[in-house]
């Protein structure tokens, strides 16, 4: 059965598995016990028949705007089980509890090379906003924003 819940501690394992799995600077153990300590209601993990196929991280942010921006930090998918829907629920999932929390737009960077990746986020209609010269070790990334409904 397959379910999404908020994350915890004793999944970090499962996480960085799939993380090395994915890109070419994964994350370290460090910055995913950073997020589930401080933003633990914006960290989704999928998990079907209780092993955890995947996870989508993001941070609110309310430096620069009277309401709260949500910024997706992160999301990944284990190889065997992309493009079968698996994002689009965590994605779901997320862009709701962001609603909730007063979020009225969300934010994302993705490497310019990355085309799977911003298919995926066209698909949910995040639009190209700027690009970021170098932001990637020397890879431009591009910026998406995508509007909350309230
Ligand atoms: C990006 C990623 C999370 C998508 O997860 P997923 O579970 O495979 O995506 P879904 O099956 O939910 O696809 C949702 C939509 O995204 C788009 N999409 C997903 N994979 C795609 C692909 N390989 N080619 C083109 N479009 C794709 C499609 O519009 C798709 O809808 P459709 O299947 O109805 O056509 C996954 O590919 C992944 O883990 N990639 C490696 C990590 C990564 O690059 N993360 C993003 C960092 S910015």
């Amino acid at each position: 059965m397959a379910s999404i819940r908020v994350v915890s501690a004793e999944d970090l394992d499962a996480i960085l598995r799939i993380e090395n799995q994915s890109f070419p600077s994964p994350w370290s153990r460090f910055e995913f016990k950073f997020y589930l300590q401080e933003f633990p209601d914006s960290f989704f993990v999928y998990t079907k028949d209780t092993t955890l196929i995947g996870y989508i991280v993001a941070s609110i942010h309310q430096e620069t705007s009277p309401y709260p921006i949500g910024r997706v930090d992160s999301i990944a998918v284990a190889p065997p089980f992309r493009r079968q829907g698996v994002g689009r629920q965590l994605m779901k999932r997320l862009l709701s509890a962001l609603r909730e929390k007063g979020c009225r737009e969300v934010l994302l960077v993705v490497r310019i090379s990355n085309h799977v990746a911003r298919e995926f986020y066209r698909s949910f209609y995040f639009q190209v906003k700027s690009q970021l010269s170098g932001y990637y070790d020397g890879e431009d990334g591009v910026v998406m924003a995508l509007e909350l409904e309230r």
